[in-house]
């Protein structure tokens, strides 16, 4: 111990880091190695400090310690002697995996002998100076310098970055003088949320955000990660073997480096926006990189399969703007795969087995006895299995692997007497995830498998699988789910909400299926830029809704035109105006940018306006209409002042009679409300959230399961609001905010029976019209 402490500090290393680094025991082993491979050649001191430094940068760094001798050398000849290098030979060993070294390339790579002069790094900064000179005066010192430091780096590989910066702070000093006040300030911040709205594609654009990163570059922080097409075999855990680099480079050739992905649902159920993270993920990767993806479905399973969810989850693809290279399917692959099985048992890594359901299933399940029946047997059986001479159950194929979790020898077909949507049946021997799926990345040529951290366990059955058969094999990359509170998502509990006619349908706007966040009216462009939000910060958190709406304001804000709505309205006649008066009210549809245009509505004698906007008694605080206080009409020009307050039987107020001035005429009053006049009478639907608590499917927060948690009032429904006339006209899904209310998407039930509402002597349209958010 004492011995070891001794031979780390005769490096330079500190006795309190000596002593650490020997806690690490594979470290210290390493650091030994490496500091006894340099001294044998170089005697006993011939370590010096900065040498040590990079032994000790290399020893802790370096993964595989079969090139540990090599890279000793390099740094005891002093070939490497930056970090820089030092960086660039870790890279090179770890990209050519296989022996022998070629000296020639390993020492180009890493700028082995490459001398710079300071007079190179002077040209090289004044360069790159000159070339953003303009936005350099015009930014000043709020100009990202880094760039600079990068840009003139990249001409001089080898050259000292701390050379090379001083150089910059030099120049720019030349350039620009010192720092002034205004150079002291703080770039002002830029909501994260403005810089996504501008966008609208989650994956696109280079807006800066206040952190000064670009957006692309926190949009990719987990695809930051990445490997580089070809590069397989850089991501940690990927399993190299000696046909490995064959493989990776006939894919290359095949692909010519484009990034492939795939978003790969199952068709059975409807997507929810969960999978939005995964579309955003699969389909903005590629996109953001001139790649390509595949939407494929995943339709190995015939029982579970209906038309309509192929229809939807390909609606839904594209609805939040993506479009996929191709649709395919892994049924596409079945014989293929079929012929890849029968591989696999002449390679004695399957074998047919009778064990039954249960002895299957858990992680102690026996092993099979089945598992060494000769390969011959194994290619009859499975052969029989095809033709149907088993029945369901009696038997499977099995591949010879263990899990990660310790599960033996996963199942790779079954038999299903189940005609298949669309082989029909052709087929009664069905692959299954843990078989197809891998395969399929591999036959698309797929160089990024993306998926949610659950199937961590499973990445090590992909890749011995496609390395059993030696076949190209794509990387696996996990990102964290995305999982949001107050709702559920599984199919299954979606279900039972439906059946228990607690929610309409699979598009109730209180469900967070995407039909549902369509039907609420949350526009895509909102969905996709909460998924980049969420995205930046990949970490397994809980969202809470919220974070969601506020992502759909800020796209409705700027989208979802102004009009006027009263959800409880008491009639108001203004006695000072003649019965037959009749005038046109412009208002902006965006009163923030009236450039945007604007429309008419009418002005008479009848308005209405909230019940709410109205108090019998003053109360101090209460701004709006009393007895004692006017109220201004927004945007009409008029401040009405109340006359009579008329009661029905039951003393509810019903009407008011008021009088109305002019706003100029009048003293300033001390609000303005919203009104209607002549209005459309309309349905509308206020919904909050379906459930009471943040976990509903969390036993110890709702013991008695998710249906006891119901919302009673997640659900109002208002049957006679009125709305002005610019709406009429309005689509499906077209968005409005209700000013002083909030926004409302135009919902697919509305109908225009015209017998239903008769008002004001204005035929009505019923246009229903669905609450999303109230402000
Ligand atoms: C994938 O690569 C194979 C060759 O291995 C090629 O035949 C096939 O056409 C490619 N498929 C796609 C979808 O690019
Ligand atoms: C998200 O939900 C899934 C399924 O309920 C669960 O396995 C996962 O741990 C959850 N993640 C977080 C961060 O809660
Ligand atoms: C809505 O947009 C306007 C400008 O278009 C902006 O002034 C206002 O602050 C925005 N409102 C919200 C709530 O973001």
């Amino acid at each position: 111990m004492a011995d070891s402490v001794a031979l780390f500090t005769s490096i330079g290393l500190s006795e309190q880091k000596a002593k650490e680094t020997l806690k690490n025991e594979a470290l210290s082993s390493a650091l030994k190695d490496a500091i006894t491979q340099v001294q044998r050649v170089h005697g006993p001191s011939g370590v010096d400090k900065a040498m040590g430094t990079l032994l000790y940068s290399m020893a802790s760094r370096l993964k595989d310690t079969k090139r540990l001798a090599f890279l000793s050398d390099s740094i005891g000849q002093r070939k490497i002697s930056t970090e820089l290098q030092l960086a660039a030979a870790l890279e090179f060993v770890k990209s050519h995996p296989q022996d022998p070294i070629n000296l020639k390339e390993f020492e180009e790579a890493c700028g082995v002998g490459v001398v710079i002069t300071p007079e190179q790094i002077e040209d090289a900064v004044e360069s790159v100076i000159k070339k953003h000179k303009e936005q350099l005066l015009k930014e000043r010192y709020h100009f990202n310098m880094g760039l600079l430091m990068g840009e003139a780096r990249s001409a001089l590989k080898w050259a000292d970055g701390k050379v090379i910066k001083n150089e910059v702070d030099m120049q720019v000093l030349h350039l620009l003088g010192p720092k002034t006040e205004a150079d002291l300030e703080k770039k002002p911040k830029v909501k994260f949320s403005d810089v996504f709205t501008s966008v609208g594609f989650s994956f696109l654009g280079d807006v800066m955000t206040g952190e000064g990163k670009s957006l692309m570059e926190q949009l990719r922080g987990e695809a930051l990660k990445f490997h580089k097409t070809g590069e397989n075999f850089k991501t940690e855990g990927y399993v190299v073997t000696p046909k490995t680099m064959d493989l990776l480079k006939k894919h290359m050739e095949i692909t010519g480096g484009q990034i492939r992905t795939r978003f790969p649902p199952e068709p059975n159920g409807i997507l929810h926006i969960g999978h939005a993270k995964a579309i955003n993920f699969n389909f903005g990767y590629a996109k953001a990189n001139n790649g390509i993806c595949f939407l494929r479905y995943d339709d190995t399973n015939p029982e579970k399969e209906e038309e309509k969810y192929f229809t939807a989850i390909k609606d839904m693809v594209e609805w939040l703007g993506y479009k996929p290279y191709a649709v395919t399917h892994a049924s596409d692959n079945f014989q293929q795969l079929y012929d890849l099985a029968v591989d696999l048992i002449r390679r004695g890594q399957a074998y047919v087995c009778h064990q039954k359901g249960e002895d299957l299933k858990g992680h102690n399940a026996p092993p099979s006895p089945w598992r060494d029946r000769p390969v011959e047997e194994s290619l009859v059986l499975f052969e029989r299995m095809k033709k149907g001479l088993f029945a369901e159950g009696e038997a499977t194929l099995r591949m010879k692997m263990v899990m990660e979790d310790g599960k033996m020898d996963p199942v790779a077909y079954r038999i299903k007497y189940t005609p298949h949507h669309r082989t029909g049946d052709e087929w009664c021997i069905y692959p299954t995830y843990d078989y197809t799926h891998c395969l399929c990345d591999s036959i698309e040529n797929i160089t990024h498998s993306l998926c949610t951290k659950e199937f961590q366990a499973r990445r090590s059955s992909y890749y011995w699988l496609c390395n059993a058969l030696d076949v190209y094999c794509p990387v696996q990359w996990e990102y964290g789910r995305l999982n949001l509170t107050y709702t559920v998502v599984s199919k299954r509990k979606i279900i039972k909400l439906v059946e228990t006619g607690t929610v309409r349908d699979w598009d109730d706007p209180r469900l967070f299926t995407l039909t549902a966040l369509r039907r609420r009216g949350f526009p895509p462009e909102a969905i996709n830029n909460f998924c980049a939000r969420v995205g930046v910060t990949v970490s397994q958190t809980t969202t809470e809704p919220h974070l969601l709406e506020s992502c759909v304001r800020d796209v409705l804000n700027d989208t979802a035109p102004r009009v006027m709505a009263v959800l409880e309205p008491l009639k108001v006649t203004i006695t000072n105006l003649p019965d037959n008066f009749k005038s046109d009210v412009q208002v902006p549809d965006f009163p923030a940018n009236e450039a945007k245009g604007s429309h008419t509505v009418p002005f008479t004698r009848t308005v209405y306006i909230e019940q709410t906007d109205f108090r019998e008694v003053m109360e101090k605080g209460y701004k709006r209409l009393t007895p004692q206080q006017p109220v201004g009409l927004r945007h009409a020009g008029y401040v009405i002042s109340v006359q009579k307050v008329i009661k029905d039987a039951q003393g509810k107020v019903v009407e008011l009679e008021v009088t109305c001035c002019s706003t100029e005429n009048a003293e300033k009053p001390k609000a303005f409300i919203h009104w209607v006049s002549q209005p459309l009478v309309c349905e509308v639907r206020l919904y909050e959230r379906l459930f009471l608590h943040k976990h509903p499917e969390d036993t110890s927060e709702v013991p008695n399961g998710f249906l006891s948690d119901i919302n009673p009032n997640s659900l109002q429904v208002i049957t006679s609001a009125l709305v002005d006339t610019s709406v009429k006209g309005a689509k499906v899904f077209d968005k409005f905010q209700f000013e002083r209310v909030g926004y409302f998407s135009l919902d697919p039930d509305s109908t225009a029976d015209k017998s239903l509402f008769i008002m004001l002597h204005h035929k009505m349209y019923s246009v229903l019209i669905t609450a999303i958010s109230s402000r």
